[in-house]
């Protein structure tokens, strides 16, 4: 069968071309709108490589079709028969691919009829918003038709294919690893399938592939891909979906620089893929510094405003805010925002409420127009120009207190005061390669220590000693995460390959040894027969389909996504099952 030819069809409608012209062709699709003219009747008919204009006339229809075509439906799946012609120059439509042609129909068959009254209309008039998603998430098959949508799915095939070739140029194997698997511990709640044939014993879904590639490379495949679904029951939110799929890697005798470079190779594939062109190898950064210098660990690199260190500028003047932060150990931190002077009162106040959400008391400001200083700060003893470093136009953003709560205070300023100021890019595309990682953090709630990213990860080689000494505070790992605008696309690791660090990390995890075992008993054996060191990647594969087809929403590059709660609106998913089920796994429910 040459594609995409059928004995139905000859053609995919939105394929017609002026090559085209003369040829009588067979054609189906649905009828995207439709037009009556008195005497002659147009159809735009739309299949997934566009819209056609099909013409009905008396002189070139037959009479049962004309009879037919008054009744005719928006949505219909139709045959249609008839000649391709060259529009007349007058008539030539640039903004469709098929719009120097249009076929004159000898007749149309209705092969699926819709209603006259749709659920949602794919067809809307130039500028119509869209219905609500929760209503076109009810009804996807009819959104799914929509453009954008078509556009979006065709797009993350072709990055799909482009990941799955340039890997497999680079010689990774593509292995599929179980879906039914053992709890693998990523930092969400699992997803559990209760087994029928063995009651009350549970499979996990994968959190991620992340054990099973592991044990492949104790098993001799060195290197290995996979375009993984993973499944997290997480709090959602608008970039997070309860199943997911990843771009997985795996590669053994590998360090750090060798899972860049990869990584680099298939990411700049991808992006060209989406038509742009990306330099390499991407910059660098280590974690602390990127703490210290944007007060988070994915900054947008695209925009500079950096945060200072204006303790020993600023502390001591008499301002007790900053006086109290430093006594108790804490910093005064701040940006400078060029332009910021410009901003009104009600702009200010919207960025201090910015600083608030991330935990500050407040937002100190000083601005500066001509050699006018104005704001709080410019009462402060010794206030001038110089000493806040100001510019003409530049607006001083100031807050004091531990390092954690500066930080998240002044990333939510930053990205809010870039929102506003838009500031000029420097790059169109930032990537960033975050490397060197906490080995672990302390959970805010009960302040236990806790895997920063998963208990897979090796120690930094610099800090391995201290952490087999006992060491934990401060202990870096071997862990780095690929930053693109200021949005994590990926993370990964080297990984422990000597069970006993792995089963130390289990001792600091408080997982005790028999759980260990218990637990992970199969990857402790595997990784004491014979382990080489190994390193891998995950690529969160929505989030870089999202940002290549330029939509806010990982749902629209998702064929069926679920909502942020976690529900299958068109299926209508999960749903309760009947008792006999339950009673099969010998399962009841309590609520
Ligand atoms: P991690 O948990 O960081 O690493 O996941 C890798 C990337 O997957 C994407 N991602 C998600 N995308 C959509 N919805 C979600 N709920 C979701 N959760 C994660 C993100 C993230 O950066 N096993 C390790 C990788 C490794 O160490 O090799 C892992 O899964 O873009």
């Amino acid at each position: 069968m040459s594609s995409p030819a059928t004995a139905m069809r000859t053609h995919r409608c939105g394929a017609l071309r002026r090559e085209h012209v003369g040829q009588h062709v067979r054609l189906g699709g649905w009828v995207h709108r439709r037009r009556d003219l008195g005497g002659l009747f147009f159809v735009d008919l739309r299949d997934r490589d566009g819209l056609l204009q099909v013409a009905f006339g008396p002189d070139w229809t037959d009479s049962a079709t004309l009879a037919a075509l008054p009744e005719l439906t928006a949505e219909s799946a139709v045959l249609v028969e008839g000649e391709v012609l060259a529009r007349p120059e007058t008539q030539r439509n640039p903004d469709m691919g098929t719009g120097d042609v249009e076929v004159r129909a000898h007749r149309l068959q209705v092969v699926g009829s819709a209603p006259s009254v749709l659920p949602i209309p794919v067809w809307r008039t130039k500028g119509e918003p869209l219905p609500a998603e929760e209503r076109r998430l009810q009804q996807r098959v009819l959104d799914l038709r929509r453009t954008e949508l078509q556009r979006n799915l065709q797009l993350r095939h072709r990055l799909l294919q482009r990941a799955r070739r340039t890997l497999s140029e680079l010689e990774f194997l593509e292995v599929e690893t179980p879906i039914l698997t053992k709890p693998t511990p990523e930092g969400a709640r699992d997803y559990l399938v209760p087994s029928r044939v063995h009651p009350g014993q549970f499979y996990a879904l994968p959190q991620s592939p992340q054990i099973y590639k592991q044990l492949l490379m104790v098993a001799g495949f060195d290197r290995y891909f996979q375009i993984a679904r993973c499944f997290r029951d997480e709090d959602l939110r608008a970039d997070r979906q309860p199943e997911f799929t990843q771009i997985d890697v795996e590669a053994s005798f590998v360090s750090v620089g060798d899972v860049y470079a990869a990584l680099e190779t298939v990411l700049v594939a991808l992006w060209d893929e989406g038509g742009h062109t990306v330099g390499r190898p991407f910059p660098r950064l280590s974690y602390a510094d990127a703490m210290e210098r944007f007060g988070t660990d994915k900054p947008d690199l695209r925009y500079g405003l950096e945060v200072e260190d204006l303790t020993g500028v600023l502390a001591g003047r008499g301002f007790p805010a900053f006086d109290d932060a430093r006594a108790q150990g804490g910093r005064v931190r701040g940006m400078h925002l060029p332009g910021g002077s410009a901003l009104s009162r009600k702009e200010l106040e919207q960025l201090a409420e910015e600083a608030k959400r991330g935990g500050a008391a407040g937002l100190a400001t000083v601005k500066r127009q001509g050699d006018q200083l104005s704001g709080p700060l410019a009462k402060l003893a010794g206030a001038d120009a110089a000493l806040f470093r100001l510019a003409d136009g530049e607006l001083l953003v100031v807050v004091a207190g531990p390092d954690a709560l500066t930080s998240a205070a002044l990333t939510r300023v930053r990205l809010a005061a870039i929102r506003r100021l838009a500031p000029p890019p420097s790059v169109p595309h930032a990537f960033l390669w975050v490397e060197d990682f906490p080995l672990f953090e302390r959970d805010p709630d009960s302040g236990a220590l806790v895997f920063a990213h998963h208990p897979f990860t090796a120690p930094h080689p610099d800090d391995r000693d201290r952490f087999l000494a006992g060491g934990t505070e401060g202990i870096r790992a071997q862990h780095y995460d690929l930053v693109y605008n200021g949005t994590e696309l990926g993370s990964g690791s080297i990984r422990i390959t000597d069970p006993s660090v792995q089963l130390r990390v289990f001792d600091v995890l408080g997982i005790a040894r028999e759980d260990a075992h218990r637990r992970f008993g199969f990857l402790l054996d595997a990784l004491g027969c014979g382990a080489p060191p190994h390193g891998g990647f995950a690529v969160g594969f929505d989030r870089v389909a999202m940002l290549l087809a330029g939509v806010e929403s990982l749902r629209d590059v998702i064929a069926f996504p679920k909502t942020t709660a976690a529900r299958a609106l068109f299926e209508d998913a999960p749903a309760p099952v009947s008792a006999a089920d339950l009673a099969a796994l010998g399962l009841e429910i309590r609520l």
